[in-house]
């Protein structure tokens, strides 16, 4: 299948893997690109500059495909060294970056100049025009489904997508809910060039987390996310637990007077615990509805394999036999 997106990006399915914390290491970045997607190495997860660089030449040890990084722009007081991630992106030779969480604008130049796609994620209309006014290569259009951060608007995939190639002119691809094949071509048919899966990747073998988190996934249904922080404007998707019970009782009972302190025991660093120790209960985790559709652990290959094939023959027997 080629599309703008499999173009640009020189990969052979229109697939991206996106950024995910504690999530996307060299294992599964190298896993997606391997298999013909587009594999994303997390940025913040790695911290520094120092560890992100060692991070990119791992990954090139594991495939001589390309891959991309995520850089997530955090509301943090504290910012991390955003100038020295991007630079060792470029010296590491990545030739796709993933932005999300606020609008690169500022690091355009830099990225531009070193000749990298960027790829920025976001979750309106407006801000996809905004990435495209300010030299964006693409978007990836991120609906109200989503696991992570759904932003405030709560607009679903089967409007979102639609109304963003109304209004773009650059490739987007859709993200959030995505799945399998169906997802896919469907989301051509809505206008994406391709698809942006988080959730799905995390259920597979080389996913370099806990088996826990991986059972969570295939035991959930479309029933076990929430959405958290939203009295913070931060809305969060996260799979259902204890911790998230909690969270949402602290919400409820402070209402407008929730602050961020308030929740701190439930959101913060608790994402090693539960991806690297399985330790499900500690805290609030990015999980998409998409869950509920999720039933197995294949390889990242066998899944993507998968897609294209189901993909095929959804396009070539199901719709044209509707013909
Ligand atoms: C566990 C987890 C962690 C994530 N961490 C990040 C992140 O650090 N930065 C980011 O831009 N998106 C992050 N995301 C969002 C994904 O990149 C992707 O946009 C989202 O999962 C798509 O929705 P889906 O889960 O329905 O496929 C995360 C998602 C999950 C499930």
């Amino acid at each position: 299948m080629k599309t703008r997106i499999t173009e640009m990006l020189g990969i052979e399915h229109p697939i991206i893997q996106g950024g995910m914390h504690f999530v996307g290491f060299a294992e599964l970045a190298a896993a997606v690109s391997n298999a013909g997607g587009l594999g994303i190495i997390t940025g913040l997860t790695q911290g520094t500059p120092e560890k992100l660089a060692a991070e990119i030449a791992r990954c090139r040890t594991m495939t001589d495909k390309p891959f991309g990084v995520n850089i997530t722009f955090l509301p943090t007081l504290t910012p991390p060294d955003y100038p020295g991630l991007f630079q060792v992106i470029i010296d590491g030779g990545v030739k796709v970056v993933e932005t999300a969480g606020n609008n690169p604008q500022q690091w355009m130049p830099m990225l531009k100049d070193a000749g990298i796609k960027v790829i920025h994620k976001c979750t309106a209309v407006r801000h996809a025009l905004k990435a495209q006014s300010i030299g964006c290569d693409a978007v990836s259009v991120d609906g109200f489904e989503c696991g992570g951060h759904p932003g405030e608007d709560d607009i679903p995939n089967f409007i979102l997508l639609p109304r963003a190639a109304d209004e773009l002119s650059i490739p987007f691809v859709a993200s959030g809910g995505m799945a399998d094949a169906r997802s896919l071509v469907a989301a051509l048919a809505m206008g994406a060039e391709g698809m942006n899966m988080g959730t799905r990747f995390i259920a597979t073998k080389e996913a370099p987390v806990h088996e826990n988190v991986k059972k969570a996934i295939v035991a959930a249904s479309e029933l076990d996310t929430r959405l958290v922080m939203r009295p913070l404007r931060n809305t969060e998707r996260v799979m259902n637990n204890a911790a998230v019970e909690r969270l949402l009782e602290k919400e409820k009972a402070l209402g407008a007077n929730l602050k961020f302190e308030d929740i701190i025991e439930e959101v913060a660093g608790v994402y090693p615990k539960i991806m690297m120790n399985g330790d499900m209960d500690v805290g609030a985790w990015s999980c998409g509805m998409v869950a509920g559709l999720v039933y197995d652990i294949p390889t990242v290959k066998e899944l993507i394999d998968r897609i294209m094939s189901e993909a095929d023959s959804i396009i070539h027997q199901r719709l044209n036999g509707l013909y």
